[in-house]
């Protein structure tokens, strides 16, 4: 690990890791997620290969394998990619994943890989520094292109966590909701889930210092304002 700690470089353990797929599958965001991530896989090439950086649970591995593509994922967790272990099975064999920080992934070779896809990440980390060093590390093991998800300030809406709904969720388990209050009190990484919402044109341009130029950008998230995906290649 580097020297910058986050709180998303922690909290993706334990009941965060076991519980993170069933608590958003359903969500339209996820599902447009998914299908944005299907049609930009079926645009590369047959047999070309994509590191999905961060990792996480290994949603996007069964539309990579749709398209023909060759898997390498890295995330700092191991317990993320041990929930990605049990949910692939057989297919997470396939795939080449391994425990590393984004920030310095220097078990790869320069242009070892021909893409990098980051979904759900950028907006985890609390400066453009530790984004620029990030992005400077896509641009060295890539050889070709970067599908980026960002999501940016215009429109961005707050988090919607209503008391109503928070009083609701404590009744109905209240073991769990004394534990998160617990959790809070020892100030754990698990309960800190502040968004930075990294304005675009200073994303992109220190995107564009490391090589990568903006080829195109999707629709806008119907469900999650500012949430788009960035298309980027190698200038
Ligand atoms: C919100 S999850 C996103 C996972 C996946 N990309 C997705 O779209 O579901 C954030 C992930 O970032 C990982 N992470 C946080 N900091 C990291 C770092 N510096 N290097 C690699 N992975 C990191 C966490 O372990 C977690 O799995």
């Amino acid at each position: 690990m580097t020297a910058s700690l986050y709180s998303a470089k922690l909290k993706y353990s334990g009941a965060v890791a076991e519980e993170y797929v069933g608590k958003r599958e359903e969500a339209p965001t996820w599902v447009w997620e998914q299908e944005q991530v299907a049609a930009w896989a079926r645009s590369r090439p047959a047999g070309s290969s994509v590191l999905d950086v961060p990792f996480g649970t290994g949603r996007y591995v069964p539309v990579y394998r749709a398209a023909g593509l060759k898997v390498r994922g890295c995330d700092i967790s191991a317990d993320m990619i041990a929930v990605a272990r049990r949910e692939l099975g057989e297919a997470f064999g396939d795939c080449c994943v391994e425990v590393a920080d984004a920030e310095d992934m220097r078990h790869l070779a320069d242009g070892e890989v021909d893409a990098v896809l980051c979904s759900r990440f950028i907006q985890w980390l609390p400066s453009l520094d530790i984004v620029d060093r990030i992005l400077a590390e896509f641009a060295r093991v890539a050889d070709d292109e970067l599908f980026l998800q960002l999501r940016i300030p215009s429109g961005a809406a707050p988090r919607a966590n209503p008391l109503g709904a928070r009083v609701r969720r404590a009744l109905a388990s209240p073991g769990a909701a004394v534990g998160r209050v617990l959790r809070r009190l020892r100030r754990d990484p698990s309960t800190d889930w502040t968004i930075h919402i990294h304005p675009e044109p200073e994303v992109l341009a220190r995107a564009r210092a490391h090589g990568w130029v903006l080829a195109a950008v999707s629709e806008e998230c119907p469900s999650r304002p500012g949430l788009r995906f960035y298309r980027l290649r190698k200038g």
